[in-house]
């Protein structure tokens, strides 16, 4: 390689762990005054995953990864960055859970650290991976979505309690010097005034943990649940539009939307603005409910796994959540197709 050759980022592997427990809308309908008629009209999901009581979030990333490093067809020594994105992490401040994911998997002395943008994560991680890897300081980066997200639903509170469950995806961005195989682009963004709309009010500097907080339920995730759902068609169409735009790429011709997984009805919002057909919408609400960070791995890996996701074919990315956040991918499958 010449000294002038220019280095890409390519998404070279995917992997996910899901829970064993199911949690179905006629379990709910016993804990909260819902139906399974209204859950499935209203979000689409008919059921989620759970982890088990003493599976953590850091057990989930850790299971994820290993599948991808595998699929990558390196060895764990070659890794050079682990980055995960996570809301549930297995300890509020520190440790981290990249530090926890890397030990599990043993890869010592290398950088890791977890950053928070709630179900816009995976995409944020892709972002960081690739300017990593293309300013040449990084080769292979673990990227990690995962969530016990069961760990800071309030199990009363119907408006949430129905939407979310638990797991983890991972993927392997590494340099490559084939244009063909590089991350296409990637826009991520932020605006912090609409924070009230998605919020976990404790633990934090805010509500450090005390008897209060726990009597008034402020460890639990609160959301305005009609206010995101508005915001978040209006953003997701925006955003994808923008970036197909600017790359010169139509809709037709993505053969994988991968839109993150909250509600059908938003899923389907975009999806029609966008005139995709029901064969490039990829679909999994309906049996994870919305896995927050690890929504978007957990959906490529399920095309992966099925044989739908080939060697070279263009995946379109798109996701909003907590802060709020939101951001969109273009970027071509660079891994080996499942044999
Ligand atoms: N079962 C039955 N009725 C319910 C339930 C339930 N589980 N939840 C709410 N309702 C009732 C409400 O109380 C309300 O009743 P009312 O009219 O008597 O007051 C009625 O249903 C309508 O409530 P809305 O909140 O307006 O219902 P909506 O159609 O907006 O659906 C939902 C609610 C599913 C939460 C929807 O707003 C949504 O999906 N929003 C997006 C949320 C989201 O994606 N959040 C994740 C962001 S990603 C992240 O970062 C974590």
């Amino acid at each position: 390689m010449s000294p002038s050759t220019p280095i890409y980022a390519s998404f070279r592997s995917i992997g996910a762990y899901v829970p064993e427990k199911i949690l179905s809308n006629s379990d709910l309908e016993a804990m909260v005054d819902t139906t399974d008629e209204w859950i499935t009209k209203r979000t689409g999901i008919k059921e989620r995953r759970i982890a088990a009581k003493d599976e953590y979030t850091s057990d989930m990333g850790a299971k994820a990864s290993e599948k991808a490093i595998e699929r990558a067809e390196i060895d764990k020594s070659e890794i050079d960055l682990v980055i995960c994105a996570t809301v549930t992490p297995d300890y509020f401040n520190m440790p981290s859970t990249a530090c926890i994911i890397s030990d599990k998997l043993g890869i010592r002395n290398v950088q890791a650290f977890d950053i928070s943008a709630a179900c816009s994560g995976f995409v944020y991680l892709l972002s960081i991976a690739k300017a990593f890897i293309e300013s040449g300081m990084k080769k292979n980066v673990l990227i990690i979505g995962a969530e016990k997200f069961s760990s800071i639903v309030d199990y009363t509170d119907r408006g949430t309690c129905i939407l979310f469950g638990d797991g983890a995806g991972a993927a392997v961005i590494s340099a490559t010097t084939d244009k063909e195989e590089a991350i296409i682009d990637i826009h991520a963004s932020a605006d912090g005034s609409y924070a009230d709309f998605l919020v976990t009010p404790a633990p934090g500097s805010i509500h450090p943990v005390s008897q209060a907080v726990i009597d008034e339920g402020l460890n639990f995730v609160q959301m305005k649940g009609n206010e995101t759902f508005k915001l978040a068609v209006k953003t997701l169409t925006k955003d994808v539009v923008e970036i197909l735009k600017e790359n010169h790429i139509k809709a037709e011709d993505v053969p994988h939307f991968i839109p993150h997984q909250a509600n059908y009805r938003i899923i389907k919002a975009v999806g029609d603005a966008l005139k995709m057909t029901e064969d490039q919408v990829v679909l999994t609400v309906g049996k994870y409910g919305n896995t927050s960070a690890a929504s978007i791995p957990m959906a490529i890996n399920d095309i992966y796994e099925s044989g739908r996701l080939k060697h070279g074919d263009l995946m379109l990315l798109d996701t909003f959540g907590g802060g709020l956040t939101w951001a969109s991918a273009l970027l071509p499958f660079a891994g080996k197709t499942k044999s």
